[in-house]
C-alpha cells in the first residue's frame, strides 16, 4: 500500500541529486513540500483513506515528511557550501601582482600647505575657523578700520556683488581672510587663538595673480600680548614651514589699517638662484601687526584689557617658494601631469615630528 511513498522518496532523492544550484533545489522543494507538492497532496488525501488504514498511513506519511525535509535541507547546505567555495575562488586576490601605476589620488599642493599651516599653528594652540566667501562690505572693510573711500580699498581690486534680496547692504567677494578675525571676535570672548584659511578674490589676473587665490589669517588675543609674542610666533612658523632652522626673518615697519604698529615680514633668500635661507636678499612673505584698538572696539572687546596680534599670508606664494613652483596658473588647471609631479601622497599625512 505504501509503494507510492517509496516512489516519492526515490524520485525526490534523484531530483535533489540532480539539482545543480539553489534555484533548481528550490523547485524540488516546492514540488514536494509546497502547497500543491506531492507530499502535501498525499497528506491532504489522508481523509479519503479507509478508516482502518488511516492511522498507519498517517504515521508513514509523517515519517516520510521528516525524512524528505531532512534530505532537502541537507542538499541545501551542500549547495550553499559549494556556492561559497566558488565565490571565494573567483574573488581570490593575487598579492604578487604588481600595483597599477598612477591609480591613487594625490593631495593638491595648496591643500597640503593648508594642512601644514594648521599643524604648525595648531601645535601653538590655534584652532581653524572658516568664513563665507561672500561678505558684507562691513566685515571685509568697515570693521577692519577701512571706511568707504579709504585709499586701502583701491589696493584690493574688489569684486562687488549685488546686495542680498530685501537688503541694501553692499556685498563683496572677500578680498582677504581678515574678515575671519571680525567674525571670530564677535562670536567668541577672548582669549582667542585662531587661524582662518580659505579662498579670497581680487580682480587681477597674470602669471603671479589669480582672481581666486588662498590666504591664511591668524589672530591671537589675550592679556598683555606684545610685539615679542608676534615675532616669536611668526619666526617659529616660518622656520618650521620652510624646514630651515636658521632661516633669516626680518620685520619691516609697514601700514595696514587694522593693525598698529604694522609690519611686513621678509625671509632671507638668494634672488638669483631662488634658494631660501641664504644669499643676502630679502623676500616679502606676509603682513602682520598688533590688532588696532579700534578693530577690537568694533567687536566689543575692551582694548585696555586685551591686546593681540594678527597676520595674513598668501598660501600659493609660500607653496611656490617651498616647492620651487615657478608659475601660479597650473595650480587651478587640474592638469594631472602637473599634479603627479607636485602632488602629495594622501597616506603620508602632515606630521609635526617630521618637522614639516
Ligand atoms: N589682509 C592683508 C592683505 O590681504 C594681509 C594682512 C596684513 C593680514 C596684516 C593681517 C595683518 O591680519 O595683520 O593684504
Amino acid at each position: 500500500m505504501n509503494d507510492d511513498l517509496e516512489t516519492l522518496t526515490t524520485r525526490t532523492d534523484a531530483a535533489l541529486a540532480g539539482a545543480a544550484d539553489l534555484r533548481a533545489w528550490d523547485a524540488v522543494r516546492i514540488a514536494v513540500l509546497g502547497r500543491n507538492g506531492s507530499l502535501t497532496s498525499m497528506l491532504r488525501d489522508l481523509g479519503k483513506t479507509p478508516p482502518e488504514q488511516r492511522k498507519d498511513r498517517g504515521a508513514a506519511l509523517n515519517r516520510l515528511k521528516d525524512g524528505l525535509t531532512a534530505a532537502i535541507e541537507a542538499r541545501k547546505a551542500q549547495l550553499e557550501d559549494a556556492a561559497l567555495d566558488a565565490r571565494l575562488l573567483s574573488e581570490r586576490i593575487d598579492p604578487t601582482l604588481p600595483p597599477k601605476p598612477n591609480q591613487s589620488g594625490l593631495i593638491h599642493p595648496i591643500a597640503r600647505t593648508m594642512e601644514e599651516i594648521a599643524a604648525i599653528f595648531g601645535a601653538m594652540g590655534c584652532t581653524v575657523v572658516d568664513g563665507p566667501d561672500a561678505e558684507t562690505d562691513w566685515f571685509n572693510f568697515g570693521a577692519l578700520n577701512i571706511p568707504a573711500h579709504h585709499p586701502a580699498r583701491a589696493d584690493h581690486d574688489t569684486f562687488y556683488l549685488p546686495p542680498r534680496a530685501g537688503s541694501e547692504t553692499p556685498m563683496v567677494l572677500r578680498t582677504h581672510t581678515s574678515p575671519g578675525q571680525i567674525r571670530t571676535m564677535l562670536a567668541k570672548a577672548p582669549p582667542i587663538r585662531v587661524i582662518v584659511t580659505g579662498r579670497t578674490y581680487r580682480a587681477d589676473h597674470d602669471a603671479t595673480h589669480s582672481p581666486m587665490f588662498h590666504q591664511c589669517e591668524g589672530l591671537v588675543i589675550d592679556r598683555q600680548m606684545t610685539l615679542g609674542h608676534l615675532k616669536g610666533c611668526l619666526i617659529d612658523f616660518l622656520r618650521t614651514f620652510f624646514a630651515i632652522s636658521d632661516l633669516p626673518v626680518r620685520f619691516r615697519s609697514s601700514y595696514f589699517p587694522f593693525t598698529e604698529p604694522s609690519m611686513e615680514v621678509d625671509i632671507g633668500w638668494n634672488r638669483k638662484t631662488g634658494e631660501l635661507g641664504r644669499g643676502g636678499d630679502w623676500l616679502e612673505i606676509l603682513g602682520s601687526g598688533m590688532v588696532h584698538p579700534r578693530v577690537l572696539a568694533n567687536c566689543g572687546i575692551d582694548p585696555r584689557q586685551w591686546q593681540g596680534f594678527a597676520w595674513g599670508m598668501g598660501v600659493e606664494r609660500i607653496t611656490m617658494l617651498k616647492h620651487g613652483i615657478a608659475d601660479l596658473r597650473p595650480f587651478y588647471e587640474s592638469d594631472l601631469r602637473w599634479l603627479r609631479h607636485y602632488g602629495f601622497n594622501p597616506l603620508a599625512p602632515t606630521m609635526l615630528h617630521e618637522g614639516v
